[in-house]
């Protein structure tokens, strides 16, 4: 359904996009996953015809974007960052206003809104302004406004950014939902979000994919990476020594002592589970264990991690299955 094909793009001298290239095929959910300024938003803009690229083509529902943004943007909802509502209209009127922009003849309109309005859950703000409209709730108008069509594709960029924990989790869902029905696109700079709602994952750093693939598996290519935090009253020397005793332990790395408390990083074997030896011994040896913790990994160590350890990772046995979140 969407065939991009060493895509780039250059502001001036900033290259956003790099030479990307990836498929989606017809009713998957793609998570787009990178850190801000990745190149992600220019890259949707690119696939839903609104910016011409630099090089290279990109294909949607069967049109070039560049030789055919009419027909593109014909099959394609898109929802920008900072979707453009009219606060001042109620939603009801801004659906009947979208719809005519988008050619929706007359007689067919009404059904359409109320189809539209039935999937994104919208059903008992029709009568509200926008403006008054929870976060949440605009972002469903701005779902329902691009479904109104039934378009083959949705592009969806960074839908959940700005939502509270309930809403992202409604918003997901909505998503999850619409799926199947529709080809989906969307970015994100969480990674937890794309393990809960993508069917595969494509990551890009830099304007340049360096991961693709399903959540399960760059979930298992994580795991066992990121690193523990131990906090131990006392000196820093004995309670490293303490850590180091643990089988499993790979390396320990005290950092200054401050107000008689050692902090010490340690890394564990991948997908074993070292806390509650490290628990033992320290305290076995008289001193306190003040804190200890699992320290997630940054986007940025991630895609470090997944882009120089891969080729060393595929050599490691297994590691046992394990539900293990990653957090971002
Ligand atoms: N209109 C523009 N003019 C110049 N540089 C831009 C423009 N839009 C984006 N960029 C630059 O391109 C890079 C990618 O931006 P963007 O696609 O918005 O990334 P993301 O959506 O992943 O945060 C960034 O370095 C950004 O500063
Ligand atoms: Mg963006």
């Amino acid at each position: 359904m969407i065939e991009v094909e060493n895509l780039t793009k250059r502001y001036g001298r900033t290259t956003a996009v790099d030479g990307i290239s990836f498929r989606v095929r017809k009713g998957e959910i793609l998570g787009f996953l990178g850190p801000n300024g990745a190149g992600k938003t220019t890259t949707m803009r690119i696939l839903t015809g609104y910016l011409p690229p630099t090089e290279g083509t990109a294909r949607v529902a069967g049109y070039d974007v560049f030789e055919a943004p009419i027909e593109v943007k014909k099959r394609v909802g898109y929802i920008p960052e900072t979707p453009p509502l009219y606060p001042d209209m109620e939603v009801d009127e801004f659906l009947d206003f979208c719809a005519k922009i988008k050619g929706i003849p007359g007689p067919s309109r009404k059904g359409k809104i109320d189809e539209a309005v039935d999937k994104t859950r919208v059903g008992d703000v029709r009568g509200r302004l926008i403006g008054r409209l929870s976060k949440g709730y605009r972002q469903r108008v701005g779902l329902a406004q691009a479904i109104l069509n039934n378009p083959d594709v949705l592009i969806l960029d960074e839908p959940t950014a700005g939502l509270d924990p309930k809403q992202i989790i409604e918003t997901r869902e909505l998503i999850k939902g619409l799926g199947g029905d529709h080809t989906i696109v969307l970015s994100t700079h969480i990674l937890p979000e794309v393990s809960m709602t993508c069917g595969r994952v494509v990551i890009i750093n830099k304007g340049k994919v360096v991961a693709e693939d399903t959540p399960e598996n760059l979930t298992r290519r994580l795991r066992g990476a990121g690193a523990l935090r131990v906090d131990v009253r006392g000196e820093a020397t004995a309670a490293a020594e303490a850590v180091r005793s643990v089988p499993g332990v790979v390396s320990v790395r005290p950092r200054p002592e401050s107000a008689g408390v050692a902090t010490l990083e340690v890394e564990a074997e991948p997908g074993r589970d070292v806390r509650p030896d490290i628990a033992r011994a320290v305290v076995s040896r008289g001193l306190d264990l003040l804190a200890l913790h699992q320290v997630g990994m940054s986007l940025e160590e991630i895609f470090l991690h997944l882009t120089t350890t891969d080729a060393a990772r595929a050599e490691a046995p297994p590691a046992a299955p394990r539900s293990a979140e990653v957090t971002a």
